[in-house]
């Protein structure tokens, strides 16, 4: 009868995967893949209340609004800052994925969260969602999804281990049996290395840069270990002391001076959570390696500066930025199969500390 049921629904309505990232917001549809891949910004006008811009559109205001539209992020840290801007945003997302092809019913949802999320972040994700018209939600950690998305045996007695390195949080998780054995969820990625460069680039050359500067230079010459050529760039910033623009050239060096701390900090986290892996799934990750996901997994040398560490092979997944959501796309594909992996009640507590 369920059965039944099912495919009734899923003549008259759509299924939806949502990767609600800090940095990134991803939205994959059942039968047609990722359809939308946007920066998690929305723009508004403070006058009126609405908003104006969203995604790449609001990001490219960001730190260029008039005194009445505020580019904001509504994710800081990977959970839910402001709850009607995120409201406005999944509705906008659930939207524009189904512009074409919308169904009679509200679509069915599987939404990624950070690891470590409490009971009350993950009701505000749920009723976000739900009323930005979903018929049924779900929730997926999003290292799991990270997982199910590059295909690791996620479901079987094996332990795997993931360590998706976002904007906002890295989440480091080791699966087996189709749940989080050990778990850290750690306010380190991205971001944070964007402030560590603004602060050196201040204290340093005395110069005040931009979240969008800071982030194009890392992108660009940032690395964790030295690379084989010097690298260098030419950053444009207030001059704290004059007021006036002023321009200098900075190198790899100096952005791996300005991110180690944070680098360290990330290593250690990595490292406990692999001492408190059990014996038999920590001789499988020995076995089978280490997989990286996430935009922060891109940072130059850090795969072999973590496996100087650790001493396990350490791969980047091919794609990290959309693993999650391709993962929330695969269990779509068989919601039942992967029950275990969801949050099925709010007041389950997710496994990570
Ligand atoms: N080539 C690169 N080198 C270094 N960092 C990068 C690179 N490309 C993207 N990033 C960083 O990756 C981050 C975004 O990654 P991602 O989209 O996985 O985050 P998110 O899923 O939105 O965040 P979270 O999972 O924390 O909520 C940004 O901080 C961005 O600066
Ligand atoms: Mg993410």
């Amino acid at each position: 009868m369920k059965k039944h049921l099912e495919k009734f629904y899923a003549l008259f309505s759509n299924d939806i995967g949502i990767d609600l990232g800090t940095a990134n917001t991803l939205v994959y549809v059942k039968g047609r893949g990722i359809v939308l891949n946007e920066p998690s910004v929305v723009a508004i006008n403070q006058k009126t209340g609405r908003v104006v811009a969203i995604g790449n559109q609001a990001k490219q205001m960001l730190g260029r609004t008039p005194g009445h539209i505020v580019a904001v992020r509504p994710l800081v840290d990977g959970v839910i800052s402001d709850f009607e801007v995120t409201e406005e945003m999944i509705t906008y997302l659930l939207n524009s994925a189904q512009k074409d092809n919308k169904k009679f019913f509200g679509p069915r949802v599987v939404v990624g969260v950070p690891s470590g999320i409490t009971s009350v972040e993950i009701r505000a994700v749920r009723d976000a969602t739900k009323n930005a018209g979903a018929r049924e939600v779900h929730i997926i950690e999003e290292p799991v999804s990270a997982a199910i998305g590059i295909k690791l045996p996620v479901m079987d007695p094996v332990g795997s281990m993931i360590i998706d390195i976002g904007g906002g949080t890295t989440d480091i998780a080791v699966i087996s049996l189709g749940g989080v054995v050990c778990s850290k969820n750690v306010r380190i990625a991205g971001d944070k290395l964007n402030n560590d460069i603004i602060s050196y680039i201040r204290s340093e050359f005395k110069i005040l840069i931009g979240e969008k500067t800071a982030e194009s230079v890392k992108i660009a010459i940032g690395s964790v270990i030295p690379g084989s050529v010097p690298m260098e760039a030419v950053i444009k910033g207030r001059d704290l002391v004059t007021g006036l623009p002023r321009e200098v050239v900075i190198t790899d060096a100096d952005i791996r001076e300005a991110i180690s701390q944070s680098i360290d900090t990330l290593v250690e986290a990595i490292k406990e959570v692999l001492e408190t892996t059990p014996p038999e799934i920590l001789a499988d990750v020995m076995h089978r390696g280490v997989y990286l996901t996430g935009g922060g997994a891109l940072i130059k040398g850090f795969p072999e500066l973590l496996n100087e560490y650790i001493k396990i092979p350490v791969y980047v997944a091919e794609d990290p930025l959309t693993a999650v959501a391709r993962g929330t796309g695969i269990v779509l594909e068989d919601l039942q199969a992967f029950n275990e992996v969801l949050i099925v009640n709010d007041d389950d507590i997710p496994s990570a500390k």
